[in-house]
């Protein structure tokens, strides 16, 4: 199918995980598609394996002249910029009265202000063009309830939506579609991180933790990236035109349960 065709994606934290099948899928519908990532060697290996019309470029969503440099590095190679999808994020766990202000300042600064200013480096690219573009923003069922261990994951998360409805209020006057896609648990390093931190927190062995969450989700098993690209295809295509401001579960009925 053809629903992209001639359109040029940027995906944060695309090097792997839920961007890289993110990448694929779009690739699949004719964009080309900017494998960002803070690992540049690892973005350029996924960019050569994706293939077609797919490129590495390196961002640090937490560095300003980061962002800048990606999206100019975007336009450079395809001439203008249509779709963002904000992925890159990282995950920590803790106690409430473990946590950190080092933890809480890193995932703050992916999370949160690497998600804003990315996304606003993008409306203004896209503004200048004058033709609209469509920005998918990375939540998760954390950010729609707090979890005992999670606190700060789930509140960067919670930011995320609340953005996203922000921004899309103010953004649709440019012809700007913000939203944002809620997954549950999605196979892959992000788990296998989570999975080992909650071994250490709960006493659990590894893959228990995993092993049981896969138990209580009603569709029966983990997603894989791939479930989740039905969704973000449709968020960046003339289909969703008349969407706003929006956070989609794509969980397998976990948040529903
Ligand atoms: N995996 C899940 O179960 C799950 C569930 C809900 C939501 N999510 C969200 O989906 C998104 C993707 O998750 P994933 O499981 O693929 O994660 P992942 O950890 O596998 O991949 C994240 C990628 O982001 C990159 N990255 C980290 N810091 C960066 C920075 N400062 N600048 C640019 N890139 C950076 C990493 O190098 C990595 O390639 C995240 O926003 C995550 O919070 C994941």
């Amino acid at each position: 199918m053809n629903r992209l065709a001639g359109k040029s994606a940027l995906i944060t934290g695309a090097a792997r995980g839920i961007g890289r099948g993110f990448a694929e899928a779009y690739l699949a519908e004719g964009a080309s598609v900017a494998v960002a990532d803070i690992d540049l060697d690892a973005a350029r290996k996924t960019a050569s394996e994706l293939g077609g019309a797919a490129y590495a470029v390196h961002i640090d969503v937490t560095r300003q002249d980061s962002i800048d440099a990606a999206i100019a590095a975007v336009v450079a190679q395809t001439g203008k910029l249509d779709i963002l999808i904000n992925n890159a994020a990282l995950f920590d766990a803790a106690e409430t009265v473990d946590i950190t202000r080092a933890s809480y300042d890193r995932l703050y600064a992916v999370n949160v202000a690497g998600t804003l200013f990315t996304m606003q480096a993008a409306a203004r690219q896209m503004i200048a063009q004058g033709h609209g573009g469509k920005i998918i923003n990375m939540a998760s069922q954390a950010g729609r309830r707090g979890e005992s261990l999670v606190l700060v994951y789930c509140s960067t998360k919670a930011a995320v939506i609340s953005m996203t409805q922000s921004a899309g209020l103010n953004l649709i006057k440019h012809g700007i579609n913000v939203n944002a896609i809620a997954p549950g648990v999605v196979d892959g390093a992000h788990w296998d991180h989570v999975d080992a931190m909650f071994a250490k927190l709960e006493g659990k062995v590894p893959g228990q933790k995993k092993a049981e969450v896969a138990a209580g989700v009603p569709a029966g098993r983990f997603a894989v990236p791939a479930d989740l690209a039905g969704m973000a295809i449709f968020l960046a295509s003339p289909e969703s035109d008349y969407i706003l401001s929006q956070t989609y579960n794509v969980d397998g009925g976990q948040w529903m349960s």
